[in-house]
């Protein structure tokens, strides 16, 4: 994969491709701009080398219409006091309206084009759309892993159009650590895999057992594989229909030597609910009418201990019901074991990445991806469209 150092960049437009889909509070405002501050290295090393920097991105799912509340003009606010400089939106990301802002650009200026997504044709990428949006630069380049899982236009299609397409730093790296961590890890590799549905993990787990040494389950997904085993679980959330699924895992992992570890004890609770009822209980003693929301005390110590000694640690999913404080303590704990191993770690997804930052640990991760679907897709052992569109002649 060409990357961007291996552009010729000078006085030319280019159109980086960046994931600026960041959460807003219900005033308009940026609560986490970590997507933005990890595409500056891309757009200052364009901006130095003199080149004209039009940006495009999505934000949220619009559906082909202009949503005023999905407008990117946050990001362009948040981006031009990152840079120090002026960065204006461009009304539209393609047509007229888009081509008279670019035709206005001087060497080093920085422009966003408008939501993608008020367009249809960019989750339809629609060659026309794409040709629109290629027409608009020289070079292409693409630094949004988030979205490099999406066929779409500005990910996939643009690339058809371009003389000349690379990739961004931000993508680089995502892409070195995935390499760094599940295609050829130092070994012991111990992925930790959790959050509420074995359903949206099946992929990443069925493909990770060709990867792992150890595979640690947490998170609600724990009850169905406990269920699969025999465990009565109370009124824990089990996905019944995949008990089957659950077992045929397990069996595999047995197969592979792929030892698989899952909660001992929970923390039990006598409803859904930050003020509920608690109690620690070893997985067989979960009382009838009450659900597990989060991994106790001992599985804590069985898996900081099956932590211990990896060399590279991934990591996707919660261990319970860490947004209520009741519940966090598996999850916090964890955290602070991956923090302390001498591994290389990895996490992925809002929800993980939301947990290490309210652990405080956030400076002890080696990295934390940007993407949650694009992650998840890496370890499910896809192949990213975005990439790939880079990768061809
Ligand atoms: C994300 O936040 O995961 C990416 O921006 C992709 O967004 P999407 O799921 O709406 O395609």
């Amino acid at each position: 994969m060409k990357t961007i150092r291996e552009l010729d960049v000078q006085g030319k437009r280019i159109l980086i491709r960046v994931d600026y889909n960041v959460p807003l509070d219900e005033a308009g405002s940026i609560t986490d701009d970590i997507r933005i501050r990890m595409s500056l290295p891309t757009i200052r090393y364009a901006v130095e080398k003199g080149a004209k920097v039009i940006l495009c991105s999505h934000m949220g799912r619009p559906k082909g219409k202009r949503v005023a509340e999905f407008s990117l003009a946050p990001a362009a606010r948040a981006l031009s006091v990152l840079l120090d400089k002026p960065v204006a939106l461009a009304p539209d990301c393609i047509g007229p309206e888009a081509e008279a802002v670019v035709n206005r650009m001087r060497d080093g200026d920085v422009v966003l084009l408008e939501n993608l997504r008020y367009h249809a044709g960019e989750e339809q990428n629609d060659p026309e759309f794409s040709r629109g949006l290629a027409a608009l630069a020289d070079v292409y380049v693409n630094d949004a892993f988030a979205v490099s899982h999406r066929a779409h236009a500005s990910v996939e299609g643009v690339t058809r159009y371009c003389a000349e397409k690379a990739a961004g730093f931000l993508l680089q790296k995502e892409m070195d650590y995935f390499h760094r961590s599940m295609a050829e890890p130092i070994r012991p590799l111990v992925a930790i895999i959790g959050g509420a549905k074995v359903s949206s993990k099946l992929g990443a787990l069925e493909n990770m057992l060709d990867k792992v040494d150890r595979l640690l389950i947490g998170g609600a997904m724990a009850n169905t594989f406990l269920k699969s085993r025999g465990l009565d679980v109370g009124a824990s959330k089990v996905e019944d229909d995949l008990l089957d699924a659950a077992r045929q895992i397990l069996d595999r992992a047995g197969e592979k030597g792929v030892k698989v570890y899952l909660p001992v004890d929970v923390i039990a609770a006598d409803r859904f609910a930050a003020d509920a009822v608690t109690k620690q209980v070893p997985v067989q003693d979960i009382p009838p009418g009450w659900m597990a929301l989060d991994i106790g005390p001992a599985t804590v110590l069985l898996f900081t201990e099956v932590l211990a000694d990896a060399r590279t640690i991934v990591w996707n999913g919660p261990m319970g019901a860490f947004e209520m404080d009741a519940f966090s303590r598996g999850t916090m704990a964890l955290a602070h074991a991956v923090a302390s191993a001498h591994a290389l770690s990895i996490t992925g997804g809002g929800d993980s990445n939301a947990a290490i930052k309210k652990s405080g640990e956030a400076d002890h991760i080696s990295y934390m991806s940007t993407g949650g679907g694009a992650f998840l897709e890496l370890m499910e052992g896809k192949t990213l469209p975005g990439v790939a569109a880079l990768e061809t002649a």
